[in-house]
């Protein structure tokens, strides 16, 4: 196109009240300031405030220790995103996606997004051209600090909290759809392979009483786990995977795991799994191994997968989301058989495999 074309085309989009492209770049460009807005709303609790109805921005101001005109500002921002609403005289009315700001209701993104867009990652994502440049990862550079759990622990032990609050929350959130995205009947025993506190496990059990559950995690873990948990019938294993799985099952469930590591680490894990999954008998068939992850898409459709895979790049350089392609290159490298793909109502899949 030149460059007369273009003015024309961008013209003849405006007059048809449709975005043009340069505008389209804009506005992608501009991402960074609605997201911050999006923390900072977060951050001050502006939806919980709203939970009982409309309130004035002076209102919000005021219990927010905010000054309104700017409150105002960020307010409309959000709200020509469908986030609250504006009505008249300055009163702010709770949307359909702000509902999901609240503490507390079900699907609350509220802790994620106070983690996704807070300042540490807000540090870190600005150093993304030399994590492009390198391949690598630039947490440690960015916040002085050798990892992330180290950032907290020297740091920010507050970003450490609102952390494991946005990842439990995250998670659990999860627990449903994919328990009810599976048919686990045909199974005897399952075990949540770095499963923590065994919160999928136990939703899975809830629906499957007749299956017996373990948990297998670090041993600081599972002793934290075990004082949550009194009551359950789920046997907590202290142990690494990568050392050994110690308990034979004909299901293994790897939630959150695989995208974790390298793919040299991921074939550690999965061989060892590989030898604990139970073998077909006589009259069962062999075991399954179900991995529940996002899966990239190569065919240019948008997913947040995609963002979450750049935060895994900048924060832990050879942690990544992975295509179907590349789970199918692992899986067949550590003797396992991808055999279906299962889309849930949440984001992630569950990859079932089985050992060949
Ligand atoms: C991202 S969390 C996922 C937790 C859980 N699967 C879920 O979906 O909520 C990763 C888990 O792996 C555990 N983990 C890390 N290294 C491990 C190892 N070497 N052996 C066993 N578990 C490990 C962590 O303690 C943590 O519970």
């Amino acid at each position: 196109m030149t460059e007369n074309q273009l003015v024309v085309s961008a013209a003849s989009a405006v007059e048809k009240n449709e975005m043009s492209a340069p505008m389209q770049l804009l506005n992608f460009m501009s991402g960074h300031i609605l997201a911050k807005c999006l923390n900072v709303a977060a951050e001050l609790g502006i939806a919980d405030l709203l939970k009982d109805g409309p309130k004035s921005i002076n209102y919000l101001a005021e219990k927010t220790g905010s000054d309104s005109h700017a409150l105002l500002r960020i307010i409309r921002t959000l709200a020509s995103q469908g986030v609250f609403k504006e009505l008249n005289d300055h009163i702010i009315d709770q949307s359909q996606l702000s509902i999901f700001l609240q503490d507390g209701v079900e699907g609350s993104q509220r802790n994620f997004i106070r983690m996704f867009s807070g300042e540490w990652h807000w540090k870190v994502i600005n150093n993304l051209k030399n994590a492009v440049k390198k391949g690598d990862q630039v947490l440690t550079d960015s916040l002085g600090a050798e990892s992330l759990w180290d950032y907290f622990a020297k740091q920010n032990p507050e970003a450490g909290e609102t952390f494991s609050l946005a990842m439990s929350s995250l998670s659990s959130s999860f627990n449903e759809p994919l328990a009810s995205a599976y048919d686990f009947s045909e199974f005897i025993s399952i075990i949540d392979i770095g499963g923590s506190q065994g919160s999928f496990v136990n939703t899975i059990i809830k629906y499957n009483p007749h299956l017996e559950g373990f948990v297998l995690d670090l041993p600081e873990v599972v002793e934290v786990a075990k004082e949550y948990q009194e009551g359950s019938q789920l046997k907590y294993i202290p142990g690494s995977f990568f050392e050994e799985i110690p308990q034979k099952t004909d299901c293994q469930l790897l939630r959150f795991i695989i995208h974790d590591w390298s793919d040299e680490d991921c074939l550690r894990i999965l061989r060892n799994c590989r030898a604990a999954i139970k073998p077909a008998g006589k009259l069962l068939p062999a075991g399954k191994l179900l991995i529940a992850e996002h899966v990239i898409q190569t065919d240019n459709s948008p997913g947040f997968e995609k963002a979450l895979d750049i935060a895994m790049l900048i924060n832990f350089g050879t942690a990544r989301e992975r295509t179907e392609e590349e789970f199918r290159r692992l899986l067949e490298a550590s003797g396992f058989k991808l055999n279906n793909i299962i889309p849930t109502s949440c984001p992630l899949s569950i990859i079932e495999a089985v050992p060949v």
